[in-house]
C-alpha cells in the first residue's frame, strides 16, 4: 500500500481518561515502531481542563514502556493537547478551527486533512458529542477526495440494553454513513482472536470436523483473577458480567468460532457472517433462564479482601453479578444440538481466555472393552485456542501407553505463539484496531446489527433474570472457579468446565 502523504489527525476526546494514556497513545507509538503508520499525524487530545500540549506530553511520558520510547519521541512533537467540552457547540466549533490551524502550521492543506474522532467518553455523551462535530462540519468530507476522510470510533458500552442501542445507532446514523462509525471491541484486536478465522478458514483439515456432526460441544471461557476495582465499581454495579463482557467480547468471539465462511475477508463480507451467528442465537424465555443460565457475585476470598457487595462504589440493593456462566444454542443447520458454554468471571482463580471445542467420542471403546460412557467420560479429542495470557493453540488425544494392555494417556499436539514472536507477546489489540481505523478497515470493528442481535440475546437473560420466581443470585468466594451452579450446566456425559490446563 502506497503511504498517505496528507495529514491524518487523531483527535481523542477523553484525553484525561486512563484509556487514552494507558492504551491509545502506547497503541499508537506501537504502530510508530512497527513502522506501520509512517505517514504524516497529529495527535489532539481533547478534555474539559486547559492544559498545555507539554503538560499532557510529559503526562503521557511514563506509559510508554522503554521498547516504545524512540517510536514516542518521534511521535511527541505531534502530540497537541485542546480543552474544549464536547457537550458545548460553541466549544466544538473552536475546536475545529484550531484542528485546521495545527494542520495549517504544519504545513498541510486543511481540505486534505482525513480525521479520526476517537470518543473514549462516557457512552452517554456520545450522540450529543457527534451532533455537535457534525454541526460544527467536522464530519463533512471533501466530495470525492479520499484523503478528507472522517471517522469516529466508538467504546463500549453500546448502550445498555436493545433499544438503547437502537436509540444510540439511530443517533450517529443522523450524522454519520455507516462505514464512518467504528464501534471498538478490543478482543477483536488479539492476534489470537484474529487468528480464529485464519486457521478455521486457511487450513483444510479442522474445517471438516466443524460442526455438530463432530463437536459436541463448545466453551468459550474468559475468566479474570482480579476483583472489580473500587474504582470501576460505579460503572461496573450498572453494567454486571453479563453486559460488561457476554454481549460484546464472548459474543464477538462465538460469532467467530460459529461462522460460516465468509465469501471474502471484506469487513462487509465478515461481519455479514457474524451476524448470522448472533441472530441464529436461541433467545431464552425465563425458564430457560433459570436452568440455562447461572448469574453469581463474589465473597471475600484468596487475595480479595472485600467481597464484591461491600466495595465502594456498589449500592446497597446492588443484584449485579460478576459472574456468568450461559448454556447457549445456535440454531443453525451447522450447530443446532451443541451446545455453546459460555462464562466470565472476575475474583476468579487464575486469569485466562480460551475456547474450548470438544469433539465426539468415539462410537466403540475397542480397546478398552469400557462399559458405556467409559470413553465418552474421557473426552478424548479437543481443541483448546488459548486466547491469553497464553497464546497458543492444543489439540488433544489419547495414546496407548507403551508396553502390554491397553492403557490409554491423554497427549497433546501444541503450538506457541512465542515460536514466532521470538518469545514476546503479541502486539496489544488496540494497536492493529487504531491502525485498521486510520486506514478505514472496518473487518474487526462491530457493526450496528450485530450489537443489536447481541442485545436481543442478552435482554432475553436480563429479562428471565427479571422475572418473579428467576434463581437467586449465586456466590462463590473469590479465588475460586466460580459457583458450583455452574457445572449444572453440563448435562448426562457432556463432561465439566476446562481448568485452563
Ligand atoms: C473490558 C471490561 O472491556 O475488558 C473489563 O470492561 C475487563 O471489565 C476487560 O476487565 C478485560 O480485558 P482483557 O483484555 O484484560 O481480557
Amino acid at each position: 500500500m502506497s503511504t498517505p502523504s496528507t495529514l491524518t489527525q487523531v483527535v481523542v476526546f477523553g484525553a484525561s481518561g486512563d484509556l487514552t494514556a494507558r492504551k491509545l497513545l502506547p497503541a499508537l507509538a506501537g504502530n510508530l515502531r512497527a513502522g506501520a503508520l509512517e505517514r504524516p499525524l497529529q495527535v489532539i487530545g481533547v478534555a474539559r481542563r486547559p492544559k498545555a500540549d507539554a503538560a499532557w506530553r510529559d503526562e503521557l511520558d511514563p506509559w510508554m514502556e522503554p521498547a516504545l520510547r524512540p517510536a514516542w519521541e518521534r511521535l511527541r512533537p505531534h502530540v497537541h493537547y485542546r480543552a474544549a467540552d464536547s457537550l458545548e457547540a460553541g466549544d466544538v466549533v473552536q475546536l475545529g478551527l484550531e484542528l485546521d490551524a495545527l494542520a495549517r502550521d504544519a504545513g498541510h492543506d486543511v481540505r486534505r486533512v482525513g480525521r479520526l474522532f476517537y470518543l473514549a467518553l462516557k457512552p452517554d455523551l456520545f450522540a450529543a458529542t457527534v451532533r455537535h462535530l457534525s454541526t460544527a462540519g467536522l464530519l463533512d468530507c471533501a466530495p470525492g477526495d479520499p484523503a478528507a476522510w472522517r471517522r469516529v470510533v466508538v467504546e463500549k458500552p453500546f448502550g445498555h440494553d436493545l433499544p438503547s442501542a437502537l436509540a444510540l445507532n439511530a443517533a450517529l446514523r443522523e450524522h454519520l454513513r455507516e462505514d464512518q462509525i467504528l464501534h471498538i471491541d478490543h478482543y477483536l484486536g488479539k492476534e489470537t482472536v484474529q487468528n480464529i478465522l485464519a486457521f478455521r478458514f486457511q487450513n483444510a483439515i479442522f474445517e471438516p470436523l466443524w460442526s455438530r456432526v463432530h463437536v459436541e460441544s463448545v466453551e468459550i471461557t474468559v475468566a479474570e483473577s482480579i476483583g472489580v476495582p473500587s474504582g470501576r465499581a460505579g460503572y461496573y454495579d450498572t453494567s454486571g458480567a453479563l453486559r460488561d463482557m457476554v454481549q460484546n467480547h464472548l459474543l464477538q468471539v462465538l460469532s467467530l468460532v460459529a461462522m460460516e465462511p465468509p465469501s471474502s475477508m471484506s469487513g462487509g463480507d465478515v461481519r455479514d457472517e457474524k451476524v448470522q451467528v448472533l441472530r441464529s442465537l436461541a433467545p431464552f424465555t425465563p425458564e430457560q433462564v433459570a436452568r440455562d443460565v447461572v448469574r453469581a457475585r463474589y465473597t471475600a476470598g484468596g487475595n480479595i479482601e472485600r467481597g464484591y457487595a461491600d466495595e465502594a462504589g456498589v449500592a446497597a440493593d446492588s443484584s449485579t453479578e460478576t459472574y456468568v456462566a450461559i448454556r447457549a444454542s445456535i440454531r443453525n443447520w451447522r450447530w443446532n444440538g451443541v451446545p455453546f458454554f459460555l462464562r466470565s468471571g472476575k475474583g476468579l482463580a487464575k486469569r485466562y481466555t480460551e475456547v474450548v471445542l470438544r469433539f465426539r467420542a468415539p462410537p466403540v471403546d475397542l480397546l478398552g472393552g469400557a462399559v458405556d460412557g467409559e470413553l465418552c467420560a474421557l473426552r478424548p479429542n479437543d481443541l483448546r485456542l488459548l486466547i491469553q495470557p497464553e497464546e497458543g493453540i492444543r489439540l488433544g488425544f489419547l495414546v496407548k501407553q507403551p508396553g502390554p494392555g491397553a492403557i490409554m494417556r491423554p497427549a497433546t499436539l501444541g503450538f506457541d505463539y512465542g515460536a514466532l514472536t521470538g518469545g514476546a507477546d503479541t502486539a496489544p489489540a488496540y494497536q492493529r484496531l487504531l491502525l485498521d481505523a486510520i486506514e478505514g478497515n472496518p473487518t474487526l470493528f462491530i457493526r450496528d446489527d450485530e450489537v443489536e442481535a447481541a442485545w436481543r440475546f442478552v435482554d432475553s437473560i436480563r429479562a428471565g433474570w427479571a422475572a418473579p420466581d428467576a434463581p437467586p443470585l449465586a456466590t462463590y468466594a473469590a479465588g475460586s472457579m466460580g459457583p458450583a451452579e455452574a457445572d449444572a450446566l453440563f448435562r448426562g456425559c457432556e463432561g465439566i468446565w476446562g481448568d485452563g490446563e
